[in-house]
């Protein structure tokens, strides 16, 4: 083969052969297609589209890039990936939980860029709490514990590593088959026998409208079942935070209210939600996990969790070195707190990175006070700022600007999980 053919073939809006897929996947991870070439080729993509054939192929050939993760535990293997969003701590209860109702749940997970907070970063909050894991160590845990939240490692697809990196400074990430093929390529390599996936929509998601959303969603479903791997996906509303708290420790220590049996209402019914999808997957659906989470017994299996992987479940969270309270501009109902504002302030404040390589403060976030839906008087605090960093918080209050709304009438919908795809 040569690259220049595979992207002439796309580029006249052609369907690559199952031969073309495996070279140019295997050549480029070997370094042998330029990354000119890869680039041309993921342009040529974004425009043209592949079919669910072809995206299911390409899949394939990103998990063949690498090795794949051979879990060998005693109890049922199922995860969860959420496409990504403000205050989503969902992992932080959901692992623990599906574990304790008797699954096992691998859960690799990334580190947050942009708006939207990483799993990892919020866990390392924790004093002495590790990531970084090896497959041993992976595989130990979930037979012993059934819940193991860890950083991905190095050998799982690593064509879709270089592929990420290339997208993200081509303006080729927002594919819908690439984006299903990057995401299902880690999923599958994992080696979980089902799959629950989250995805979001509205300002706060990567998906804005429901519409596209959707057609990630199936996406997702289609690659799954060419793979032999049980998918579901949860549509679920991202226009607004999840919970009452956005960034890292803060975003811990809501988790573990929700472990105890307390919580927001909205943290707690998406995180039953999926708990009953992935139960569903897992051949458990007769365990009831609202239930579980009720009685607190979730909550053991998290301290056990967070205490294997070093960490001291028990420490007090780093407590941030300021805070700026934001108060309701007049009296009324919470109309809209649009997630990308509150996100975006977050990470301003310092719970997100800039850069890859970048550190985050552990303590940075906001706390939401009210929620849409809320009514308040004028000058009631609604937000608290928490930086280590005060400089940072004019530039947190620029990107929260006509972001929170308080108006006469309560209009907002609070429906969570918008539609179930299988
Ligand atoms: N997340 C991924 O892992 N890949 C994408 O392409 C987009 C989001």
């Amino acid at each position: 083969f040569a690259a220049v053919d595979v992207i002439r073939a796309k580029r006249d809006g052609g369907t690559l052969t199952d031969e073309q897929i495996d070279w140019v996947i295997g050549a480029y991870t070997r370094g042998a297609v330029a990354e000119e070439q890869m680039s041309a080729l993921a342009m040529a993509i974004f425009l043209r589209g592949m079919t669910a054939v072809e995206t299911a192929r390409w899949t394939g050939a990103m998990i063949d890039s690498g090795e794949r993760l051979a879990l060998k535990v005693s109890r049922p293997t199922v995860d969860k990936h959420s496409t990504g969003g403000v205050g989503d701590k969902i992992t932080l209860p959901l692992a623990p939980l599906v574990a304790t109702c008797g699954a096992a749940v691998p859960q690799l997970s990334g580190r947050g860029l942009g708006h939207t907070g990483g799993t990892l970063d919020k866990l390392e909050s924790i004093p002495g709490w590790r990531a970084e894991l090896s497959t041993g160590e992976i595989t130990r845990q979930l037979d012993e514990i059934g819940a193991v939240v860890c950083a991905a490692t190095e050998g799982l697809a690593p064509a879709d590593r270089k592929l990420y990196a290339l997208r993200d400074v081509t303006a080729t990430v927002e594919s819908i088959p690439l984006i299903a093929s990057s995401i299902m390529s880690k999923k599958i390599a994992e080696g979980a026998g089902g799959l629950v996936l989250d995805v979001k929509t509205g300002s706060g998601a990567f998906m804005k409208t429901p519409e596209q959303a959707r057609e990630l969603a199936h996406a997702l479903v289609e690659i799954g079942s060419a793979h032999g791997v049980a998918t579901t996906a949860l549509l679920t509303d991202m226009g607004t935070p999840l919970g009452s708290a956005v960034g890292n420790a803060v975003e811990v220590a809501e988790s573990v209210e929700v472990l105890k049996g307390g919580g927001p209402r909205d943290v707690v019914e998406l995180t039953v939600a999926l708990a009953r999808e992935m139960l569903a997957l897992a051949g458990l659906s007769d365990v009831d996990p609202a239930e579980v989470l009720a009685s607190g017994l979730a909550y053991e299996t998290w301290c056990r969790m967070i205490s294997a992987q070093g960490g001291d479940p028990d420490a007090a969270l780093p407590a941030p070195k300021h805070i700026h309270v934001v108060e309701a501009d007049r009296a009324g109902i919470v109309s809209t707190m649009d997630a990308y504002a509150v996100g975006v302030a977050a990470w301003r404040l310092g719970a997100g990175r800039a850069r890859r390589g970048d550190a985050v403060q552990y303590a940075a976030g906001i706390r939401c006070l009210a929620k849409p839906g809320d009514r308040v008087a004028a000058g009631q605090p609604v937000l608290e700022l928490h930086t280590d960093t005060p400089e940072k918080v004019p530039a947190a209050l620029a990107a929260l600007e006509g972001g929170i709304v308080v108006s006469e009438k309560d209009s907002t919908s609070r429906k969570i999980v918008l539609d179930t795809i299988r």
